[in-house]
């Protein structure tokens, strides 16, 4: 078996990019422990608190978001941290330092306490100045910049599954030996798939084209093998890696409650399609490639479109033709 660290330097992966991804797998693998006996340890629930983005954090966001900036403070290669659960930038004790490190710490909040599968998002880009305290726009950069990214899912294992612009490869944690193992390589995204997965509880509040096109996914239709399955977990890592693995598309469309998205650019979106791109599959925010898109601050939301290519373009076709009008 061949160990994540072997790996990356067989793949003459560039020094400082190595350094980076030690920085966050070190403490995903004690939240990965602690995930696992979480019922034992005073981890679970609320930390009656609540984030940038208004929402209530859970007591493992807040230790979680802690472990993740402790531990890439010490990275030599990381000047800044962008996080979920920190409004500003962070900064780290190298602000000279050449890279960001943007992460969600815990995706998938509200899955913690019912034992469902949660995930950690990050994404490495370089900054745009070459010295001093990182500024917003150093991290206002278009996805297609990203030099890593990836995301830790803690399931019934727990799998890293990553690019560096050369595929996307994924790493099993061996828990008792501590070290993550390759465990498959080069993944590809079927290029159609029979899952969608988006919140149907919010229909009503969807554009037209997502409504238009959620019907054609339920419509009868052998030769393109409709109806569709639908599968949402509501951790978008879950839900993301089941249709990575199977083919599918994930859709979190503007809504009339949430007119931008619910998601964010820089630590879900953008890692997302840079991984999607490297296994064959496509995203976007409806109208745009998901990594051309150029944010305008670090926790700007987006509507997503993401999985399978012809699922991708069949659902951004309805948005063409039906419009990202809520009702
Ligand atoms: P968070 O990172 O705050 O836990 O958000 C989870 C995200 C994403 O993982 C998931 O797909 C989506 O929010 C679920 O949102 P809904 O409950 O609105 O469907």
């Amino acid at each position: 078996m061949q160990t994540l660290n072997r790996f990356l330097i067989e793949s003459s992966i560039h020094m400082p990019l190595y350094n980076i991804i030690q920085f966050i797998i070190t403490p995903a693998k004690e939240l990965s422990r602690k995930i696992n006996i979480a019922g034992l340890e005073d981890i679970l629930g609320e930390a009656e608190a609540t984030n940038v983005q208004g929402e209530e954090q859970k007591k493992l966001d807040v230790y979680a978001n802690d472990e993740f900036i402790k531990s890439l403070n010490e990275c030599t290669h990381c000047a800044a941290m962008i996080s979920e659960e920190t409004e500003v930038i962070i900064p780290t004790q190298y602000p000279n330092a050449e890279y960001i490190v943007a992460f969600d710490p815990v995706d998938g909040s509200s899955n913690i306490d019912v034992n469902v599968s949660i995930g950690t998002i990050f994404s490495v880009f370089k900054r745009k100045s070459t010295s001093g305290p990182v500024t917003e726009d150093d991290c206002l950069q278009a996805g297609s910049n990203q030099l890593a990214a990836g995301y830790i899912i803690y399931g019934s294992s727990t799998i890293l599954v990553m690019t560096t612009g050369q595929g996307v490869h994924s790493f099993t944690l061996e828990p008792h030996v501590g070290k993550f193992y390759l465990s498959d390589t080069n993944i590809k995204t079927p290029l159609d798939g029979n899952i969608y997965s988006l919140n149907e509880g919010n229909y009503i509040k969807f554009p037209e084209g997502v409504k238009k096109y959620l019907k054609y996914c339920q419509e009868n239709d052998k030769e393109t093998n409709r109806p569709y399955s639908s599968r949402y977990i509501g951790s978008m890592v879950a839900d993301f890696h089941r249709n990575l693995k199977k083919g599918g598309i994930f859709i979190y469309p503007n809504t009339e409650k949430d007119p931008n998205g619910k998601l964010r650019i820089l630590y879900e979106c953008n890692p997302m399609s840079f991984l999607i791109e490297q296994a064959g599959g496509k995203a976007s925010n409806g109208s745009q490639r998901m990594l051309e898109v150029v944010p305008t601050s670090i926790h700007q939301r987006t509507p997503i479109f993401v999985g399978s290519t012809n699922m991708v373009n069949k659902a951004t076709s309805f948005m063409e033709q039906f419009g990202t009008k809520t009702s």
